[in-house]
């Protein structure tokens, strides 16, 4: 074990919600790791507490409040022992309650916004002598001032990494927070993405999934001024050395532009895998949620992809119960549920989000209501899933193997199509891509054996 300086401080780093605040969480661990903390994986014993929260849902922000009673527990129980534990509270119920924060929870030092997390030092200076605020949501740029991660750092993240393009929303959904907490659409300029995925790179990450709110909507200044959408920046990410695997993720149907669906047709680093929220299946509800789609207009766009890739895998969020849903707008999700098969999905009762449109209309659907709908989405969501696992059964796949297995003699990865895999294998090791032979669909990972030289890949699933 590595001893480290009695000077070291200790971190613990909670992050709630999306990859974005995963993402979000390791450049804070950079911040503070230049202020002399190391990041250690329970509170207890922890200098410092940093809760990255998000407010996405109502019981999201609920999690936190009761994280926030432990902590505070903790926090008496270590200063009786002469230790001082400092909380603090980021991400976006930072941003939206404020100091609202303190005020139920007194305990809490430090209460940081998602645009100011690279002012850390200075805020956690200051929270010395008081507690402390900071929600602006500034135009500069704070990934410009934020420490690269050492090299050690992300080794020790893995083979895989999340970096985030773009940030916040214009889209204005009538059920999202996200305009609000995020703020509007930012785009980080190519030079400095390329110089964060070369850096990853040349740590041995393979596998980056550029991340944003919105992240089709990414339009970044490129070389000599000029704007570039995703496809041209995904086509610069995959000249990158080492980097065999793209996703992003996530999409608005509206932002799906031609060349980003060529991309799908003609860069091979992209993986055969996309995440783009329908969120229903009724126009009518579309319309009253703001898609700015009609469910047709999702179908045909979902044709255009898969006639550019025909083996896609396709996911989808859902949410049941938005005011005003009646049984036969929610038949029409059901509908289009069966009609995409999706591989997988995400499913939500709607929650009212204090601010945001929705949250003042009437038609509230009762909770028994929204219940009985979301457990009969589930279960056809998780039909379609698992009849796009089984299909996989008997094909050769390639899989990047990212970590141990479940069992020793087991290693774990990932297919293109964002499926685990567990495989025995002596003679590999994380970081390699080998070809796999799919024995078997459990439920929530696939297993299969290295394929045979004879064993040719598969090229294309059945749709
Ligand atoms: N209630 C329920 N689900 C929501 N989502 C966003 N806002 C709400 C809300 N108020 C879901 C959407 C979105 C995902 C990230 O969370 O489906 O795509
Ligand atoms: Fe929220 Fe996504 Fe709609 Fe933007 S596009 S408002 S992030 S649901």
């Amino acid at each position: 074990m590595e001893t480290r300086p009695a000077t070291m401080k200790k971190v613990h780093i909670k992050s709630f919600g999306c990859q974005m605040n995963v993402y979000d969480g390791q450049r804070m661990a950079d911040i503070l790791s230049e202020q002399g903390y190391e990041e250690t994986a329970t509170p207890e014993g922890a200098d410092l507490i940093l809760l990255n929260t998000c407010h996405i849902r109502d019981r999201a922000v609920q999690k936190v409040y009761t994280e926030l009673g432990k902590l505070r527990d903790l926090k008496v129980a270590q200063k009786a022992n002469g230790q001082h534990t400092k909380i603090v509270v980021a991400g976006c119920v930072a941003q939206a309650e404020g100091a609202e924060i303190q005020r139920r929870q007194p305990a809490v030092d430090l209460v940081v916004g998602p645009q100011a997390y690279h002012r850390l030092p200075a805020l956690l200076a200051e929270a010395a002598s008081r507690r402390t605020v900071d929600t602006d949501l500034p135009i500069d740029d704070k990934f410009g001032h934020l420490p690269p991660p050492t090299p050690k750092a992300i080794r020790q993240r893995g083979i895989s990494a999340f970096v985030t393009v773009q940030e916040g929303c214009d889209k204005f959904c009538a059920f999202c927070v996200v305009p609000y907490t995020r703020g509007a659409e930012f785009s980080r300029p190519v030079a400095q993405i390329m110089t964060e995925i070369e850096r990853l790179a040349a740590s041995g990450v393979q596998d980056v999934t550029l991340i944003g709110q919105n992240v089709n909507a990414y339009h970044g200044e490129g070389p000599g001024g000029a704007v570039w959408g995703l496809a041209r920046l995904m086509q610069r990410v995959a000249e990158v050395p080492g980097i065999g695997r793209i996703r992003y993720t996530t999409s608005h149907p509206r932002d799906m532009a031609d060349d980003l669906i060529a991309a799908h047709r003609d860069l091979p680093q992209l993986m055969p895998f996309l995440h783009l929220p329908v969120q229903a299946g009724s126009d009518r509800i579309l319309a009253a949620m703001n898609r700015k789609h009609t469910a047709d207009e999702y179908r045909r766009l979902i044709e255009r992809i898969r006639a550019a890739r025909p083996d896609i895998a396709l996911s989808s969020d859902f949410i049941v119960g938005f005011p005003g849903e009646s049984d036969s707008d929610f038949e029409d999700t059901l509908r289009l549920v069966d009609e995409v098969g999706f591989a997988s999905s995400y499913s939500f009762k709607y929650s009212p989000r204090p601010g945001t449109p929705a949250a003042d209309l009437g038609e509230q659907v009762v909770p028994a209501v929204m219940s009985e709908r979301l457990l009969r989405l589930q279960e056809r969501i998780e039909h379609h899933r698992q009849a796009f696992n089984h299909a996989m059964v008997g094909r050769t796949v390639e899989v990047l193997l990212e970590r141990v297995g479940r069992h020793p003699g087991q290693l774990a990865g990932k297919t293109p199509y964002l499926q685990a895999v567990q495989i025995e294998t002596e003679s590999n090791q994380i970081g390699d891509r080998v070809q796999v032979v799919i024995e078997r669909a459990g439920s929530n990972s696939l297993f299969g054996r290295k394929a045979g030289p004879d064993e040719v890949p598969s090229k294309e699933l059945a749709a």
